[in-house]
């Protein structure tokens, strides 16, 4: 089978530019560009959420759909040479803000209903074959885990792939919220959405589609285990020879020091003296004592338990009097900002934290940094990782998940080490780790060379793609 013929629709509730709460939006648009890179034909459908369609000033009416759910209007958009369908609803278009959340802490209540009907929605355009046929739908987390369920009613739907960015988000759902959606009454069994006396929307996907895949190989296998696998560890395990890791690449444009509008001073490996800028320029915008001799630590994160913030919170007020800083930008839950804001105005002249949602200081913080911590308890695959790799700036990562399939720790040798790994979510290591950091950032010659072994990582999403590619093909039962 040639990669031209095949015709994936991708199924996402986020993407960069246009919509992103995290790393699914950046892969939900680079790896569609990078399989049509490689002559795959691929359609993406999003929900027409109110701040992307006012980024989209016109886009073309397609068809109005009526499904169990309600009627939706089915409209069109182009991304960098993509078809991207839009599921047009009020409960997409006439909700200003966040895609999931009402506020920081709370859920918009009629998420079940509101991604119920995208999944319909999903499943009506890709049994339809009038403007394209749809050989595999590929959704992408909870959001979009009742496609594979719905599609597997019907002997001629196409065939389905679940890539799980994130297990700890389920879309669980109790039963009498589970019965207002009216979903057929076979799908809710035990190896189906049935969920401990709830209904899973997430296990639609693991439970029914052909083929299930994780964004690292390590994540692949931890989620198979009772620490990992929040609760679906034992259906994982018994679909495991449908289940594979493909780590994520990353967009190597928007990423790359050398030529990034948002920093002061461009550079690459060559030319690392001028990170030096950098960091300067980060330090006046964040106010913090502008010093060259200061290492800093930079967070670019979602403030989730994942991330471990509390960790560093811990870390920063134990470390010893050194001469560090802290550069963090956040959004999300509201007891870590108050905690982080409070470390911030403890330490005002060495801790700078920003809240809310940033591109520009994100790409700032990459540049200025020296180290990036992400002391994650787990990571399914991670992203800034990878960003800190390409921008010198060495990370500071717990051994897990696509963290531990990425970073090389400094005890592994200078030739090759990338970045500094901690056995375990753990304040006491991150603070021993940290010490190492900061004993190190003096020895400027071995701070370079792990500096330059980070700056020639290949994250290219090519290689990532063809696996992707290869699974498809698995998928359809062809080479
Ligand atoms: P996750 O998807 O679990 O949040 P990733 O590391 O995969 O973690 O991706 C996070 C993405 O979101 C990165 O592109 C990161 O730069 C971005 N990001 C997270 N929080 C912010 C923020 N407050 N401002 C700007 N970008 C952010
Ligand atoms: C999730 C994970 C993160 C991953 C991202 C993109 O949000 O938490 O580790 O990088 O999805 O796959």
């Amino acid at each position: 089978m040639k990669n031209s013929d095949l015709h994936i629709l991708f199924a996402c509730s986020e993407l960069t530019p246009w919509v992103k709460t995290g790393g699914l939006a950046d892969v939900c648009s680079s790896l569609p560009q990078a399989l049509k890179q490689a002559g795959v034909n691929v359609r993406i459908i999003l929900p027409g959420y109110q701040s992307v369609l006012e980024k989209i000033p016109a886009p073309t009416f397609i068809a109005l759909l009526t499904l169990p759910l309600g009627t939706v209007t089915l409209c069109k958009a182009e991304m960098d040479g993509i078809d991207v369908l839009l599921v047009n609803h009020d409960v997409f278009t006439n909700r200003a803000g966040d895609p999931y959340m009402s506020d920081a802490d709370r859920p918009w209540p009629d998420n079940a209903l509101r991604f119920a009907l995208f999944s319909q929605a999903v499943c009506e355009v890709a049994k339809t074959t009038s403007a394209s046929k749809t050989d595999i739908v590929h959704c992408h987390d909870w959001q979009t885990g009742l496609v594979p369920a719905l599609l597997s009613l019907d002997n001629n739907a196409p065939a389905t792939v679940f890539t799980i960015h994130n297990l700890a988000y389920q879309g669980n759902i109790t039963m009498s919220e589970y019965n207002r959606l009216n979903l057929p009454d076979e799908l809710l069994i035990q190896n189906g959405l049935e969920f401990w006396g709830q209904a899973s929307f997430i296990k639609g996907g693991i439970a029914y589609a052909d083929r299930i895949n994780t964004v690292s190989p390590t994540y692949a296998e931890e989620i198979t285990s009772k620490e990992f696998g929040c609760g679906m560890e034992g259906l994982l395990l018994y679909r495991r020879r449908k289940l594979s890791g493909i780590r994520n690449g990353i967009d190597l444009q928007t990423w790359n020091p050398a030529t990034d509008p948002s920093i002061a001073a461009n550079y690459c490996a060559a030319t690392l003296e001028k990170k030096a800028e950098n960091k300067l320029d980060l330090q006046k915008t964040l106010k913090l004592t502008p010093d060259p001799d200061a290492i800093v630590f930079g967070v670019i994160s979602r403030l989730a338990v994942q991330k471990g913030i509390d960790l560093i919170v811990e870390a920063i007020g134990e470390l010893p009097d050194r001469n560090f800083q802290l550069a963090l930008i956040g959004s999300g839950d509201s007891k870590q900002q108050q905690q982080l804001k409070k470390l911030s105005e403890t330490f005002p002249e060495r801790v700078a934290v920003t809240f809310g949602y940033n591109e520009i200081l994100s790409h700032k913080i990459e540049a200025g940094a020296d180290v990036f911590l992400m002391p994650s308890r787990y990571e399914p695959c991670g992203l800034n990782q990878m960003y800190s790799h390409r921008y010198g700036t060495l990370p500071l990562v717990t051994r897990v998940g696509g963290l531990a399939d990425t970073v090389i720790d400094y005890a592994e040798g200078i030739e090759s080490a990338n970045g500094f790994v901690i056995d375990s979510a753990d304040s006491k290591l991150l603070i021993d780790s940290m010490l190492t950091t900061i004993d190190l950032f003096t020895d400027k010659s071995s701070w370079t060379q792990m500096q330059r072994n980070a700056m020639s990582a290949d994250y290219s999403w090519a290689e990532s793609a063809s696996h992707y590619i290869q699974m498809y093909k698995d998928v359809l039962g062809s080479d």
